[in-house]
């Protein structure tokens, strides 16, 4: 593929069968044939390695792994593997980042990995007192804890700030918590900071006197966002009858609803998740971390409210932006472990754990973007059934080569039904 360039000639890759994306994926990433294997499923994670990971295995579970097209990111061609088993998904980011593409692409950006530790200690005889105790020997305890993983401070990574949060009303009275702030460069982080709260806390009980009880990372790593932004062009808006003005404004009318109604908003969020969760699950990170991080993280004002914005320009350009925690690594865990993550990053071209989160916020965006655009026009049902369609001639045993024209029969006859794509079929084998 050619770095940098706007210009892209159209893949029928939605028509390819799995065997021609695969070949189409050996002409056009660096990923050799045994790499695709192992990324398709074919010679993916075994039993044994799976055993290796969690507890009582007995097997290993399968999803459907999809490439997202289009997909230019600060300049960069990225083909983007999505794990998933919802219909629309992967279509939906792919033709929003055909449309991105006009106005530049996504522009992408990853703060610093700061994760944070969390110590609670309690029992105090005094908070304010405690406090300052502990401010007192925050150098002192930030290079205790630069010395507890060697290998991570080597790396320029390691303790960067340490905070003290009073919590003067609870159900069990006053207590406080240290906010441990640790650079993790490209890991996940949730091993070094626990570990660096739990060796420190025999030393704070030490200088304040208290009882530390929890040692924990908080999930709201809100140290650590990354945020895209993308210009999408009034005249690639337009669709059917449906103006460019019309369908940009429509989004934005559908953004303020979200940003001003949780109900909505959590909905709308949903619908970035379906961008984000997809390649958080492919490169083996904890899509439960940020899941919590980006509601927590939506609601950080006290209201929960939408994780992107859209606006327009002077121009009359739709733009869209967004920005959530995004706690994710390229090493450790099983990120290294699962032979399809590893591959999965090397798809992407990622090296480094920003690199990977500033991906993973534009997909979101663009998948906020493809559910805004039909809900705020036609609705969401007809592309929905289009999937569904193909999906119902499946199972109604419809060869390859009928699957594409029954499915468009039924959509066309707005009658996406098992038994009426039986009939067909009969119809057509007599
Ligand atoms: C469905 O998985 C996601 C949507 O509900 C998102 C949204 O409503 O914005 C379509």
């Amino acid at each position: 593929m050619t770095e940098n360039s706007a210009e892209k000639k159209p893949v029928k890759f939605y028509n390819f069968s799995p065997e021609e994306r695969l070949a189409w994926l050996e002409k056009n990433s660096t990923l050799s044939v045994e790499k695709l294997n192992t990324l398709s499923g074919k010679t993916g994670l075994t039993i044994e390695q799976a055993d290796h990971m969690i507890e009582n295995v007995i097997g290993v579970f399968g999803l459907p792994l999809g490439i997202a097209q289009n997909f230019l990111i600060n300049g960069a061609e990225t083909l983007i593997p999505m794990a998933v088993e919802e219909p629309s998904v992967v279509a939906g980011a792919s033709f929003m980042a055909k449309l991105a593409r006009a106005g530049g692409g996504f522009t992408a950006h990853a703060g610093n990995p700061e994760m944070i530790a969390q110590i609670q200690v309690i029992e105090l005889p005094e908070i304010h007192t405690a406090r300052l105790l502990i401010l007192e020997q925050k150098a002192h305890l930030l290079s205790m804890a630069a010395e507890i993983d060697t290998v991570l401070t080597n790396l320029g990574g390691g303790p960067r700030d340490l905070e003290v949060h009073l919590f003067e009303e609870s159900p069990i009275g006053p207590f406080l918590v240290i906010h441990l702030i640790f650079d993790v460069r490209d890991a996940m982080g949730a091993n070094a900071v626990n570990t660096a709260a739990e060796r420190l806390a025999p030393e704070i009980e030490q200088i304040c006197g208290g009882k530390v009880h929890l040692r924990i990372l908080t999930n709201l790593a809100d140290r650590r966002l990354a945020r895209a932004r993308a210009t999408f062009l009034l005249d690639q808006l337009a669709f059917d009858q449906y103006s460019g003005e019309e369908v940009r404004d429509g989004i934005i009318a559908a953004w303020a609803f979200a940003a001003v109604d949780p109900y909505r908003a959590a909905t709308h969020n949903k619908g970035i998740m379906n961008g984000v969760d997809p390649i958080v699950i492919a490169t083996g990170n904890d899509w439960r971390a940020v899941e919590a991080g980006a509601h927590a993280y939506a609601a950080r004002s006290g209201r929960y409210t939408s994780l992107t914005t859209w606006s327009k320009d002077k121009q009359g350009n739709l733009l869209g932006t967004i920005e959530m925690p995004m706690a994710v690594g390229t090493v450790g865990g099983a990120t290294r472990v699962h032979p399809a993550a590893k591959v999965a990053l090397e798809l992407m071209k990622v090296t480094q754990a920003s690199q990977l989160a500033e991906i993973i916020v534009s997909v979101g965006l663009a998948q906020n973007l493809a559910a805004l655009r039909a809900l705020a026009t036609e609705g969401i049902q007809r592309g929905h059934m289009s999937l569904h369609a193909r999906q119902v001639a499946v199972a109604a045993g419809a060869a390859a080569d009928q699957i594409s024209r029954l499915a468009a029969i039924l959509v066309e006859e707005n009658n996406v039904r098992p038994d009426r794509a039986l009939e067909i079929l009969s119809e057509w084998r007599k």
